[in-house]
Formats: structure tokens, sequence, C-alpha cells
């Protein structure tokens, strides 16, 4: 072989080995809140047996939030809900190729439903980085694997008040309350060179079916059009958040809290919304011709519309009422795979259509439901 050649393969084989080294997978998945002990069990587990069996070489699993249904009163419930869930989680803490801690959990209103149920939270998840805003240490944090930063926000606070007054405090959830640390974290994640940005939180910015009335948004039920300064307090706040990702040029954006899987572009940053791994999956926001109601989670087109309107969504005949006219969803229980390489992310979702006549339950094989690339 010529020495030219040889020089070359050598320096090929160089540049791939630290381009394969940069690589990995992780996986992201949300919700999963149901009977068993407050898990749907056989859902959530059929879900990791594929994803263990399909990605051993996996390093780790974010959970974006609603594990368990908690309970308003019972704080000891809910731990033990907690407890229960990572038994049933085993299998990825365990698996042999996974990365400490194997799963990082991320905060959602199921988890804090009562003032005792942040040190709840922290208890069982002992293994996170205390690096998150004063009193938020081990419910948001971030860290770094590979060439990739992971920014975890807890968006289901409780807020405490006078803390000698145990009547003065209440939930304070649907926002990031800490956005100047969410900033300098995104900052100093630049500065070290990071090639991708991922962040996470239970609620989303930008609804997709089933919790129009909130998220990050909030308006809140009854809304008939007029923003008042609480709604646009929650809207700005929702904002400006984007505005971080779109000026940090962050990857993906990834949360859960409505119960079906859709993934879209914001303004050139990605939200995907991994929602169920287990707990009732809900319908899209109403298509034109739909004229009846399933309960809470659902509305009217006429209830609708003031909430398109004020989020600027995408509506109207043939349209798909979404936030981008590039939304892709699916109503199955669900879970991604982010294949992170150097310039680009592979993101692939497995999953699974409800029985029918059944919304916590599936009888069919789990297959691919979507695939798309995310380009750096
Ligand atoms: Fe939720």
């Amino acid at each position: 072989m010529h020495q030219n050649m040889k020089r070359t393969i050598i320096l090929l084989l160089f540049l791939s080995s630290i381009v394969f080294s940069q690589s990995f997978k992780f996986v992201a998945m949300s919700d999963s809140r149901g009977s068993d002990n407050g898990v749907n069990t056989p859902v959530l587990s059929a879900l990791i047996d594929h994803m263990l069996k399909n990605y051993p070489e996996l390093k780790f699993v974010v959970f974006a939030g609603d594990m368990v249904n908690g309970h308003e009163y019972d704080t000891d419930r809910t731990k033990r809900e907690l407890l229960h869930w990572k038994e049933v989680m085993a299998p990825i803490y365990n698996s042999p190729n996974i990365a400490w801690p194997g799963v990082w959990p991320v905060v959602g209103n199921h988890e804090i439903r009562h003032r005792d149920d942040e040190n709840n939270f922290r208890d069982v998840f002992q293994d996170v980085y205390m690096n998150g805003p004063k009193e938020q240490k081990g419910l948001s944090y971030s860290f770094d694997f590979g060439n990739s930063h992971f920014c975890i926000m807890n968006t289901d606070a409780w807020y405490y008040g006078d803390l000698s007054d145990t009547t003065d405090d209440r939930r304070d959830w649907h926002q990031i309350k800490y956005m100047d640390w969410v900033e300098a974290d995104l900052k100093s994640a630049t500065a070290r060179g990071m090639k991708h940005i991922f962040t996470f939180s239970h609620e989303m910015p930008f609804p997709i079916g089933g919790h129009l009335r909130d998220g990050l948004p909030n308006l809140g039920s009854n809304f008939k059009g007029k923003i008042d300064s609480t709604r646009q307090y929650y809207l700005d706040r929702r904002d400006a958040f984007w505005n971080l990702m779109q000026k940090y040029k962050a990857d993906a954006h990834i949360c859960g809290h409505e119960h079906t899987y859709g993934r879209q572009e914001v303004n050139g940053v990605y939200q995907v919304l991994n929602g169920s791994s287990g707990a009732p999956l809900y319908n899209f926001n109403p298509r034109y011709d739909k004229d009846s109601t399933t309960g809470w989670t659902e509305m009217t087109y006429e209830e609708a519309v003031p909430y398109y309107k004020a989020l600027n969504y995408n509506y109207g005949p043939g349209k798909n009422s979404q936030r981008s006219e590039n939304f892709v969803g699916k109503r199955a229980f669900n879970y991604s795979v982010y294949e992170v390489l150097n310039d680009k992310v592979i993101v692939k979702t497995y999953g699974a259509y409800p029985t029918k006549g059944s919304n916590t339950k599936f009888d069919m094989d789990i297959e691919l439901i979507d695939e798309f690339v995310i380009e750096k």
C-alpha cells in the first residue's frame, strides 16, 4: 500500500474514533401513573423491556415527571408510590451498560401535591447533582454527558411563603421560577463548548392536546379571550424561556403532562412531548369537525378558539390546531431514543396504540411510530 494512503486510512480511523466516542444514546419518556400502587406497571414495564432489548447500549433515561398518582393529603403514600416506581424501573437501573444514576428524574405536578412532597422527592431521588437554584436543590439541576448538556427544570414547585406559618403555602405550578439560573446554566454550557443542549420540564411550553388550559402558558379554565395581568405573566415567562432556547441554540425541549406523543419545531427549536408511558391517553386538540367533549381534558372547537388565538396556533378548516404546521403527533404510549452524534441527533420514537375502548392498555407489538433528525 502506498505510504500516503496508509496515512490517510490511519487518520480516518483516528477521526472516526473521536466521532464514535462522542456518540451515545439516551431515552426520554414521561407520565406513567396508573392503578398499580400509583403506577401503570404493565405499560411501563412493556416499554422498558422493549427499550432494553433493542438498545442495550443505552446510557440513561430522563423521565419527565408524573411517574405516580401521588396524593394531596397522604404524603407517605406518594413516597411509597415513588419507591414502587423505582422498583418497576429496576431493569434500567440494573442494566449493565447504564451510566450513573440510570434514570434522571423530573418533577411533575403529581409528585408535588403537598408541602412535604418536595422533600419526599429529594429522599427518593438522592442521586442527582445538587447544582440547582438554592431552594431547588435536588429538584432542578443540570449535567454534561459527552458532548451534550442537560438541564432539568422543576415547573411544578411549591410556594412556602412564611415558613413559620403553615397556612401560608400553596402549589405554585406551571412556571419556571428560576429563569436566571436557567440562563446562567445554558450560558456556561455554551462557554464550555457543549455541542448539544437538551432541556426538560414536566409542563410543556406549547400544549398539544388535553391541557390546552395549562402547561406553561397556563391560560386557565373558561378563558374567553381576555388576557389579564396574571395570564400575561405566564405567557411572558413561557416566551422568555423559549427565547433562551433560541438564544443558546438548544436542540430540543422535552416534556410531558399531556398523555400523548407530539413533536414540532417552534422558531427553530424542537418541543418533543413524550406524554404517556402508562397514564390515560388523551386526544389531540379538537379538530374543526369535532363537536363533542369527553371530559375536562377536551374542548369543543368553539371553546378552544380563544385558546388557539392567544397561543398563536395554526387552526381553522384543514389545519392541525397546533402551534406549528410541522407538528407530528401520535396518540400512543411511547418513548423516544436520542442517538446523539457530533453534528446531528437522530430521534426515534417507539410506541403502541391503545386497545379499542381503553386508554390505559395496549395489546399490539411496540413499533417505530416517528423518526426525525435534529441537524446542528
Ligand atoms: Fe402532569
